[in-house]
């Protein structure tokens, strides 16, 4: 460890270098001081990150401890990139760029460079040690990032032990919180949102937070089991740590400085890549009503998976999960997942027949790889099954990883796992697969470069609802998420439970009204998206009407309304259409909130038709009661939302011809 105060705020040395946004409002310094090299950010004049050192400690020495700079460059970048799917089709990438030069002046004088982005929503940084004499197998004890935030902020977090980052988020003061994940989203002022991550997690070891002092946070990499963080050989570079800088909450939610730090899409041909919605034979499971392993209460028959083809080729679903259709279940798989076999169907499921039916109705099967954590057994088959997979049209594959370590020593987000999640996408990728991964590594926007990466859990989703003990997702749970786990990207939180007709645990369901969990679909940004009810509860429900027309890509996202924990409003335009859809929350509270409905197109008339929350709505005693109707709107209209405790609405608007 390096002995010297990381707080010590009077740095002597002059700065190194300067990077200023492309609006003028982020300026982040770089300097060295006594050889230690830090950066400092500020926000339209005020110290928002203040000097905060960083180095990198190898087994065999410390870069960022005696460091001279050998010299700096200066770049600009803007340029507008289209995403196949997401939350809009257009993204600008506009920057300016410092890179700075190092050498370590120790027996190995190594060479290395800091790379800064500075964007006008935030700055992102990484580490890169080229190919030079004298690297060879590099081994990462630790990387010390700081984040001496300048000021004390209200920070929203899940400890860094939170399995598979299924928590719910709570707020704090930065100064008291012990080692917790990103995203860390931090409120410092009514008009400054921060929000620190990572982008583009690449055979690196993932980034968590632990507290040094105050309110300086410093990195904290999940290890090995061996306690190194990072193996690398010949040269290493680091993610990019990101912070992210908004003057709303809502600005956190239109940043995609995370998405432009990741590389270019590598897959040339995206036309097999295709959002959709999807039901699944899963709920039924989570209910305990039906068993994922063979049984008198088998989910995953021939018969009942062509009954769930059925409805979902009538009300325009795109695809049908089958969970529990391969052998290994029968087994005490969550103990060891080398049970499992992804290519052997259950004796009850006739693959090919389902397949087959599910083509002729012009609907896919959605693929299900429980691996019980056993990733080295699954790498084994993941060929195979995926060439399989795809011969039999199907094309996305649901993983699962439930086990609180891969194959039985390495942690979700070490470098071990990293390493096994980018194996199973490239694999994915070449035989027309897309990934929904469950119990992940926290995502970082590798979507950009592998669009076949759709969607992930890593969040307390919606099964909570249906068994947890300590009762279901606390009310303000999915108004939070949007701003915490939801910055990350995409998550498979699978709304759309229609009735409460259930209890695996008394008490334990969606602690919202009907209107709120519709709302949910375009709130929660999923590309493939679950509607997770059995399909017996959709039959004659109006709020299905919302579920079954609301669009998993869009071309624009705005965000009328945000305040975390309490309140939300965005408002998607279609990719495919003219029209918007927009998901109003709120926490336990009532909310009346006002939508100007300012981003219609000028001079058009549209129809909007509400599924809201009626009169006596209430998420405690009655969470059914829901109101549809119609009015006349155009860009000038401000759409009043009453929202009951608990509730939500779901609006579509349509362009009149
Ligand atoms: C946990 C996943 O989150 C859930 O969706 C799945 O049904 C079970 N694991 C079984 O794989």
């Amino acid at each position: 460890m390096l002995a010297f105060n990381p707080l010590q705020s009077c740095v002597k040395a002059s700065a190194a270098g300067t990077a200023v946004s492309p609006n003028g409002r982020n300026v982040v310094t770089v300097g060295v001081d006594a050889g230690r090299p830090y950066y400092l950010v500020k926000v339209d004049g005020r110290t928002v990150v203040d000097s905060s050192f960083v180095s990198l400690e190898f087994l065999d020495g410390t870069l960022g401890a005696n460091s001279e700079l050998l010299g700096s460059e200066i770049s600009s970048f803007d340029q507008t990139w289209e995403q196949p799917w997401g939350e809009e089709t257009a993204v600008r990438n506009n920057y300016n760029a410092l890179i700075l030069h190092f050498r370590e002046a120790d027996s190995l004088s190594r060479i290395f460079d800091i790379e800064f982005r500075v964007f006008d929503d935030g700055v992102g940084f990484r580490y890169l040690i080229p190919a030079q004499n004298g690297v060879d197998s590099l081994v990462l004890m630790d990387e010390n990032t700081r984040f001496n935030l300048a000021e004390e902020a209200v920070a929203w977090s899940i400890p860094y032990d939170t399995e598979y980052y299924e928590g719910i988020y709570k707020a704090s003061p930065v100064s008291v919180l012990d080692t917790v994940c990103t995203p860390l989203t931090m409120k410092v002022t009514d008009s400054l949102y921060l929000s620190i991550h990572e982008a583009a997690l690449t055979d690196y070891a993932s980034l968590n937070l632990t507290p040094e002092n105050g309110t300086c946070l410093r990195s904290y990499l999940t290890p090995w089991s061996t306690g190194e963080k990072v193996f690398a050989q010949g040269s290493l570079k680091s993610p990019w740590r990101t912070i992210m800088i908004g003057n709303s909450a809502a600005d956190l939610l239109l940043s995609r400085m995370m998405l432009n730090l990741n590389e270019p899409c590598v897959i040339e041909d995206t036309s097999w890549i295709e959002p959709g919605r999807y039901i699944g034979i899963w709920w039924g499971m989570h209910r305990r009503e039906n068993t994922w392993d063979i049984g008198d209460r088998h989910g995953a028959t021939t018969e009942n998976t062509k009954r769930y083809i059925d409805f979902a080729a009538a009300n325009g679903y795109s695809g049908v999960l089958v969970e529990g259709w391969n052998k290994g279940w029968e087994h005490d798989w969550s103990a060891d997942g080398t049970c499992f076999d992804f290519l052997q169907a259950y004796p009850d499921f006739d693959l090919e027949e389902v397949c087959r039916y599910a083509a002729e109705k012009g609907v896919r099967l959605i693929g299900h790889n429980e691996t019980g954590g056993a990733a080295a057994h699954y790498e084994t088959q993941l060929d195979s099954a995926f060439a399989l997979y795809n011969r039999l049209g199907i094309n996305a594959v649901k993983t699962g990883y439930v086990n609180r370590l891969m194959d039985g020593k390495e942690l979700h987000g070490s470098q071990y796992a990293v390493r096994h999640y980018r194996k199973v996408i490239e694999t994915a990728a070449r035989n027309h697969i897309m990934i929904d991964n469950h119990e992940p590594v926290m995502p970082t926007g590798l979507q950009r470069t592998y669009p076949n990466l759709m969607t992930q859990e890593g969040v307390r989703g919606q099964e909570y609802n249906a068994w947890c003990p300590e009762g279901g997702n606390p009310t303000e749970h999915t108004v939070i998420l949007p701003f915490t786990r939801g910055l990350a990207g995409p998550m498979d939180y699978t709304p759309g439970v229609l009735k409460y007709n259930y209890e695996v645990v008394p008490g334990t369901r969606p602690m919202h009204t009907t209107a709120k969990e519709l709302a949910l679909s375009v709130v929660l940004y999923s590309p493939l998206q679950m509607s997770a009810d059995i399909i017996e509860n959709y039959v004659d429900q109006p709020g299905m009407e919302f579920i079954t027309t609301c669009p998993t890509s869009w071309s624009k996202t705005v965000v009328p309304q945000a305040k975390i924990g309490e309140y939300l409003a965005i408002a998607r335009r279609d990719r495919n259409s003219d029209s918007w859809y927009i998901g109003a929350i709120t926490g336990t509270n009532v909310c009346n909130m006002d939508v100007p409905l300012d981003f219609l197109d000028e001079g058009a008339t549209y129809t909007a038709r509400i599924f809201c929350d009626g009169e006596n709505a209430d998420y405690r005693t009655n969470p059914y009661d829901m109101d549809i109707h119609e009015m006349d709107v155009d860009s000038r209209t401000v759409l009043p939302l009453n929202l009951a405790p608990g509730g939500g609405a779901a609006v579509i608007i349509a362009k009149k011809r």
